[in-house]
């Protein structure tokens, strides 16, 4: 499978069998982001919150090429009212769309709709598991600060094995949260998110890598630039 980073929280997976799952497409309004909004394809997109940086071009995505949006119930009523394609579910629940399981699961931030005239409430901001054909799992965080769930619960029940958290600080969890996180959700592959976007979340992921290292040296930290691929590779990290 595939991965690949379109700055800040976007992020492209591309199953084995070419299956696109597209998390918080946050792509046109993306300082970060040089893919033009016109090249994505994917076959799913899924929301972890309302705002704006997450949300981003979803409805237009959505809208151009008949994709279903996954996202919390209110932000699904919101978009039903809009018309716009969409699948409900709720933490803790796991929907399964073409082989690939999507498992919504906590996150400890707000979620309200914000980029319209008068803020909406948008439910609980969430993460997603997503675990595919081959088994391979990967958490995406979403906007969280650290919380003890994601050893407990996310880390021993669910076993991601890759982690996507962010680091950026003053909204979510910076470098060391976002380090403690990673050594509790424990996964074998780390990649940091929601960082250099804006000037007020400037980080050097050197910074997070260094403490991942310092706490449980066998979590590889994999640091991506804006638009690169990385190609996992389930069995290279079998024990
Ligand atoms: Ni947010
Ligand atoms: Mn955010």
């Amino acid at each position: 499978m595939e991965i690949r980073w379109l700055g800040h929280s976007a992020f492209e997976i591309t199953s084995d069998k070419g299956i696109k799952i597209l998390i918080d497409p946050f792509i046109s309004n993306n300082p970060s982001c040089q893919v033009p909004v016109e090249e994505l394809n994917p076959d799913l997109i899924c929301v972890t919150h309302g705002h704006v940086d997450h949300f981003g071009d979803a409805m237009e995505i959505s809208n151009s090429q008949s994709v279903p949006v996954v996202a919390n119930h209110e932000i699904s009523l919101y978009l039903s009212n809009q018309g716009i394609e969409n699948v409900s579910m709720n933490i803790g629940g796991s929907i399964v769309f073409r082989d690939i399981k999507i498992t919504m699961l906590d996150a400890k931030h707000s979620s309200d709709i914000d980029f319209v005239e008068d803020t909406i409430p948008g439910g609980s901001a969430a993460s997603f598991l997503i675990t595919l054909e081959d088994g391979t799992k990967i958490f995406h965080s979403g906007d969280t600060g650290l919380f003890r769930d994601m050893e407990t619960v996310i880390g021993e029940i669910y076993k991601p094995d890759i982690a996507i958290v962010p680091i950026g600080d003053k909204f979510t969890m910076g470098p060391f949260e976002g380090a403690l996180a990673t050594m509790w959700l424990n996964p074998k592959l780390a990649i940091p998110m929601h960082y250099d976007t804006y000037p007020v979340i400037e980080q050097d992921p050197l910074v997070y890598s260094n403490f991942v290292k310092q706490l449980n040296p066998k979590i590889d930290v994999l640091v991506l630039n804006s638009g690169e691929f990385y190609e996992y590779n389930f069995e290279s990290y079998e024990e």
